[in-house]
């Protein structure tokens, strides 16, 4: 019986958070706009942010409602009978290569002759099953894995451009610091030519930390507190025990940092569970470890917050001053 309550607070989410919502309309504009643009070359995105702040829920989220979207108007199988995959999506890990990024692109087919060939072979192999079914969107997450040194930083930014160019998808790539790898800049013409030609039909997205400076932004945080406190199953929950009892605490906890605060509800309601308390309290979330760096943040923000120089509350949600 209490494996299903892990399991659900394993898997709390997503949440349609403001940083998601934004990024799933600006991702509508560009792919619906390179869908009317039928076989020009399509433009790319970049989805970069630094880690945990939701760029890999966020772009699954939004791949999944595209998949669905396409299969509900355009049928199960493609006119030559294949089946239709929207959208395909490959994970990279820790130093991939050119050959082993067209690898995984094979494997997302489950292609046979994925383990034999060269480079040139693999592309060419996840080019036709990128036609065959009819693949609409690639997406390449964690791209900052990719091998992207001084010497071969040309040779992948020309990998990328040749699936941009000869893949007719939209490519959103996935990652953290992909601006700092030349991605986007225009950089030394004569040096930097293949760079500088991704960068001009690559366009930036971000995704931001939530912040408590402004009205608007404590209202966000706030928002969001409610809906995770909503999904939150504990017998002895309250209205508000988030978002009016532990709105600032948390705040100090993960620095706005939703993969930060994820985990520390996430580790809290296991104990809650475990220990019988039913519910979350400061207490309980004291004896709770967090990930690093939003434990150093944290004293420094707690502090603030605390000497009432800065709260994470909304204007309309604070007592009135007695
Ligand atoms: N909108 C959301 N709703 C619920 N949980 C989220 C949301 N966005 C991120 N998370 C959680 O935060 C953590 C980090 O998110 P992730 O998407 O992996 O970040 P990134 O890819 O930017 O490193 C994950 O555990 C995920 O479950
Ligand atoms: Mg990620």
């Amino acid at each position: 019986m209490r494996r299903r309550e892990w399991e659900w607070h394993a898997n709390l989410g997503p949440i349609k958070t403001p940083q998601l919502a934004e990024l799933h309309d600006d991702l509508w504009d560009i792919v619906d706009s390179n869908v009317q643009d039928g076989d020009k070359a399509k433009g790319a995105v970049a989805v970069d942010a630094f880690p945990g702040l939701g760029k890999t829920t966020s772009v699954l989220a939004f791949l999944g409602e595209f998949h669905r979207r396409e299969i509900a108007e355009r049928g199960a199988f493609t006119g030559a009978g294949n089946e239709r995959l929207p959208v395909c999506r490959v994970g990279l890990t820790g130093n991939t290569g050119m050959k082993d990024l067209n690898r995984s692109l094979l494997e997302f087919f489950g292609h046979p002759g994925r383990n034999r060939g060269t480079t040139a072979q693999f592309g060419q192999r996840a080019l036709d099953c990128v036609v065959s079914c009819e693949v609409r969107l690639l997406a390449l997450d964690d791209l900052h894995f990719l091998k992207w040194n001084q010497k071969n930083g040309i040779e992948v930014s020309n990998h990328l451009k040749w699936i941009a160019n000869e893949f007719p998808v939209t490519l959103v790539m996935i990652g953290v610091g992909l601006a700092g790898k030349g991605l986007f800049s225009e950089g030394d013409s004569r040096r930097d030519t293949a760079l500088a030609q991704t960068g001009r039909r690559t366009t930036r997205l971000g995704m931001r930390p939530f912040t408590i400076e402004s009205e608007a932004g404590r209202r966000e945080w706030r928002q969001m507190l409610l809906a995770l406190e909503q999904r939150v199953v504990l017998a002895d929950k309250h209205p508000g025990m988030l978002a009016d009892d532990l709105s600032d605490y948390l705040f100090a906890r993960s620095t706005g940092h939703i993969g930060s605060l994820m985990t520390l509800i996430n580790r809290g309601c296991q104990r809650a569970v475990r220990s019988g308390a039913e519910r979350l309290s400061r207490d309980l979330l004291d004896g709770v470890k967090n990930d690093e760096a939003s434990e150093v943040a944290r004293s420094e923000l707690e502090a603030a917050l605390e000497k009432r120089q800065l709260t994470s509350r909304p204007q309309y949600q604070r007592r009135p001053a007695a």
